[in-house]
């Protein structure tokens, strides 16, 4: 169990805010049928829960966030470490009223707690914050955000009271989908998951919660019948978006979200300046960024915190992942680019793989069937056909051969190549590191360099031409002789 020492002391309570955040993400999952944490599945490349974490932390400082884990509670605890958010340990999953039973002490300093579920990804901080004020203003002792989503099935239903035939906003019951009796299953406004309870009357009440049902769970919304039962006030919500409140409980549902998701980001990237012209065909994760009148064409994947400057264009087929592209880059068809750095106006492709740590200068070019790792090319240098260079640092104005290799490799240790500015590597050459090329040399196509080259030198590293008169044609002769036998 993990609670923070300090809670009363905490920022947003000293502040006067007094709402905290908790995110029910102890689940398994069994729904999804994985071997993995539920709220680490991804969609629009990061994890469930982190995209609530995110929306969460608009609305109240990390400290004031708890997250409740349980399920693989080290490997959720280290994926989101960097957030700065609180954890708190379900050590079995009863339920998710028994999730908020975990939070007693950590919420002890805090007025209101509103709850989010780790497995409700699309929600936005607007919503939240809705709530947040709805709950405030009418003095609710529990807010429960619904929705009338296409298809309700598979979730709670929400029964309002009724003032003669008109239904008031204040809620009866929620019904999980399980327990559902009759024409019941009729009712199409569902619960959210999401809720806002004032601290006080939740934990006066929230032993009456039992586990006397078909799941045999502490149910959580089982506390709006409980809370009403006391004379508090609980009212129901309904979101201007249905689409917000969706859930991940299975594999074709994880699909569906990030599909949303991913629409979502294309449509506010067109909106502030990019043309995505199938947009569809594309994946750009949620944490992507890209400037104005970059056009990205059908079927490319932008991965996790890539950023894209402005007038860029991305042929189709190209997969970049945790990129920093400057302006005016052209990346044409099927480039693999990870972990690099493109300055303005570069140009790679068609199929360029730049491996990590690939750094690629003002105007240089790389092009087709060229692979970097570890490597510096300056501002406008060239290596336009079939090379590899590996641990490289190589200046400005730098030609670099179809076919050359730097060979950085021995089979135990890497090392580098130095190519300074204005070097002309001839094609079809192998630098065996640690060798460095001075300022200027050149070297002749199909050299073989093992020993540094001088600046202005030129290197040749191969066995001179010997032409032989006659020899070919003397040679076929002898041999038609032989078959003749
Ligand atoms: C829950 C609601 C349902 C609502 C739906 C919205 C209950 C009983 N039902 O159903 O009314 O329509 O969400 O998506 O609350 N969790 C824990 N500890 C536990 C159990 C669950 O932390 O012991 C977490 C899960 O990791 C998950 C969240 O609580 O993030 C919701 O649990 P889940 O089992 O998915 O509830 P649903 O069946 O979807
Ligand atoms: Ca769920």
């Amino acid at each position: 169990m993990s609670q923070p020492k300090s809670v009363p002391e905490n920022p947003s309570v000293a502040a006067g805010g007094g709402f905290a955040i908790v995110i029910l993400a102890a689940g398994k999952g069994t729904r999804l049928k994985s071997r993995h944490p539920k709220v680490l599945h991804q969609i629009g490349g990061k994890p469930l829960l982190a995209h609530v974490v995110a929306a969460a932390s608009r609305v109240v400082a990390p400290a004031s966030i708890f997250a409740i884990i349980g399920h693989e509670a080290d490997r959720v605890r280290a994926e989101l470490a960097a957030t700065g958010i609180q954890f708190v340990e379900q050590l079995e999953q009863r339920g998710t009223g028994h999730a908020i039973m975990q939070a007693r002490q950590a919420l002890a300093g805090f007025a209101h707690v509103l709850v989010l579920s780790g497995d409700v990804p699309l929600i936005q901080t607007e919503t939240i914050t809705r709530v947040r004020y709805f709950h405030t203003q009418r003095g609710s002792a529990m807010t429960i955000l619904t929705a009338e989503p296409p298809d309700p099935t598979g979730y709670g239903r929400i029964f309002r009271k009724y003032a003669g035939a008109v239904a008031s906003d204040e809620v009866d019951r929620i019904v999980e989908q399980k327990s559902l009796r009759g024409d019941e299953a009729a009712q199409r406004e569902i619960n959210s998951g999401i809720y806002a309870f004032a601290v006080e009357p939740l934990f006066a009440h929230i032993d009456k919660l039992t586990a006397e049902n078909s799941a045999g769970e502490f149910y959580l919304t089982d506390m709006a019948a409980v809370l009403g039962q006391a004379g508090n006030k609980v009212l129901a919500l309904r979101a201007e978006d249905s689409n917000e409140v969706l859930g991940v409980n299975t594999r074709v549902e994880l699909a569906e979200l990030d599909a949303k998701l991913r629409a979502r980001k294309a449509r506010e990237l067109m909106a502030a300046g990019t043309t995505i012209f199938r947009p569809d065909s594309c994946d750009i994760d949620s944490d992507v960024e890209i400037g104005t009148d970059t056009v990205i064409e059908p079927f490319v994947q932008i991965i996790g915190k890539t950023k894209i400057g402005a007038d860029c264009r991305i042929r189709s087929y190209s997969v970049i992942t945790n990129c920093q592209i400057g302006n005016k880059v052209l990346i044409r068809p099927g480039c693999i680019l990870e972990d690099s750095v493109i300055g303005d106006g570069a140009q790679l492709g068609p199929y360029s793989h730049l491996r990590p740590g690939s750094d690629i200068g003002e105007g240089a070019h790389v092009g087709n069937f060229v692979e970097t790792k570890k490597t510096k090319l300056g501002k406008g240098s060239k290596a336009n056909h079939l090379t590899y260079l590996g641990d490289a640092v190589i200046g400005e104005g730098v030609n670099i051969g179809a076919g050359t290799i730097t060979c950085n490799y021995d089979g135990v240790n890497k090392y580098g190549t130095t190519i300074e500015d204005g070097v002309f590597v001839g094609s079809d050459s192998t630098l065996v590191a640690p060798v460095k090329l001075g300022k200027g040399a050149y070297v002749g196509a199909a050299s073989c360099i093992t020993e540094d080259v001088p600046a202005d030198a030129l290197a040749v590293g191969r066995g001179r031409q010997v032409n032989k008169p006659g020899w070919a044609s003397e040679k076929r002769a002898k041999m038609l002789a032989q078959k003749r036998k």
